[in-house]
């Protein structure tokens, strides 16, 4: 009976929606094709200035939104920033590919692309930002050499809101692919990231202060974190993301400054970790000067295939010594709230489940249901847990009850 009220009911009103549609006025954008603009895609000509002059006409337009169109072809690029905010939406289609500088002292800034203060920008299409990182990852040396050359991020975004890229590629950054700072409302759906596995700090995606964030069916291939999630960064979810290889989906390295801000509501999802150094993964530093909250985690559905540390929580991260201090051991940071929620596969350490929690502020509520993580590694045997300062619960194939207390 209420099917056949409704069915009748969207009988009645599906004219007036189609009226409605009818009469609402379809503004299409204003198309901006670069090539149309000055840019020349030889792959040697420098596109930064007509690339500039594209944007301020196309963000300043007032009459309506814009659209900058990247046909097929090698773009090649300096460092450019756009700038916000536009008189109306946006929209940045790329099917071409905008190739980086190679010599990394070209690009004077820390990203290549870089859009800040921003609402209402769309970025797709099927092409490619190539960071030619390969003559650049030789010179990364700054954890020996103070005056090591800056080498720049791919894409960066900064004060933006309510917008997306979707699509796009991004292969072989010099430094990390993309990069979010204090964004809001955020999606990033079928995007492919790709760098060699020993390209060092090739981040794939990394946010920090960001909240309301979707990355979903996205594949990332790299030398780092396939995303790094940092501080004051919340409700940010995952979902269908491959991962490898790369370091994993990690938290962190959270607490070592000052004025660090709590991290919370992440979602993981469907989730495919394959080859991958770790999976997922929570880093805090052994010496804190934050005190700060990482809560309300969910991570399920998560396929570990030969990952060195499949579940790693180290709240004593501490990757250049020295290390000592005097609150060793005792990380400030408060992790609660953690369900970890069908994981399964393989592990290439015996040590299949790390959860090395703070003294001072141990574990709480963590939930371990239905892990199953079989030690794939040369070490032979059964996988094992090994635990610190962990309170929750357990159940499932793998007994790590003895983990908890
Ligand atoms: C972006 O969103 C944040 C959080 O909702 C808000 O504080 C900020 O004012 C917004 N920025 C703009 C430019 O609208
Ligand atoms: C993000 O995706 C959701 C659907 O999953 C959609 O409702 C929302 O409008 C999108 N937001 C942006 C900014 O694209
Ligand atoms: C993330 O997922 C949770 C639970 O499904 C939902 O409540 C929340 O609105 C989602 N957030 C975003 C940004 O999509
Ligand atoms: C995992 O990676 C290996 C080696 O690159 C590849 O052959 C295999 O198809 C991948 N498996 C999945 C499920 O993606
Ligand atoms: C775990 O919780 C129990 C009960 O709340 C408490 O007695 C115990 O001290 C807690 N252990 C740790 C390591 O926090």
């Amino acid at each position: 009976m209420t099917s056949i009220v409704y069915a009748f009911k969207t009988l009645c009103l599906l004219p007036l929606l189609f009226i409605a549609v009818a009469s609402r006025p379809t503004v299409k954008p204003k198309v901006f094709n670069v090539k149309r603009h000055g840019s020349i895609p030889d792959g040697k000509t420098d596109n930064t200035d007509a690339f500039i002059r594209v944007w301020s006409r196309a963000c300043g337009r007032r009459s309506g939104s814009s659209k900058i169109y990247v046909p097929k072809g090698n773009f090649y690029l300096g460092g450019v920033e756009f700038v916000g905010p536009c008189k109306n939406p946006i929209e940045f289609v790329i099917d071409g590919t905008l190739l980086a500088p190679e010599n990394p002292s070209d690009i004077k800034q820390d990203t290549w692309i870089n859009f800040r203060y921003i609402n209402d920008l769309s970025i797709s299409g099927f092409g490619t930002l190539d960071g030619q990182g390969k003559k650049s990852w030789p010179l990364n040396d700054c954890h020996k050499n103070p005056n090591c050359p800056k080498l720049a991020m791919t894409m960066g975004f900064a004060f933006v809101n309510n917008s997306n890229i979707k699509d796009i590629t991004s292969l072989n950054s010099k430094m990390g692919h993309l990069n979010f700072f204090s964004v809001h409302y955020f999606n990033i759906t079928g995007v492919t990231i790709t760098a060699p596995g020993d390209s060092p700090n090739t981040d794939g995606i990394k946010m920090g202060s960001c909240s309301n964030i979707q990355i979903f069916n996205t594949n990332i291939g790299t030398g780092d974190d396939c995303i790094a999630i940092l501080s004051g960064t919340t409700n940010l979810n995952i979902s269908n993301v491959k991962c490898g290889p790369g370091h994993g989906i990690s938290v962190g390295s959270l607490g070592k400054n000052k004025d660090e801000k709590d991290v919370k509501d992440l979602t993981v999802k469907d989730i495919i970790f394959n080859g991958t150094s770790d999976g997922i993964r929570i880093k805090t530093w052994e010496s804190s000067a934050s005190k700060i909250l990482v809560s309300n985690f969910v991570y399920e559905n998560i396929q570990m295939i030969d990952v060195e540390k499949p579940i790693n929580i180290d709240q004593k991260y501490c990757p250049h010594p020295p290390c000592e201090h005097e609150n060793k051991g005792e990380s400030h940071v408060q992790i609660q709230d953690v369900k970890l929620k069908n994981i399964y596969g393989t592990s290439k350490n015996k040590v299949a489940v790390n959860l090395q929690c703070s003294k001072r502020f141990p574990c709480k509520n963590v939930e371990l249901i239905d892990i199953n993580l079989k030690n794939n590694g040369l070490e032979g045997g059964p996988s094992t847990a090994k635990c610190e300062n962990i309170n929750g619960s357990a159940s499932g194939k793998m007994a790590l009850q003895h983990c908890l207390n």
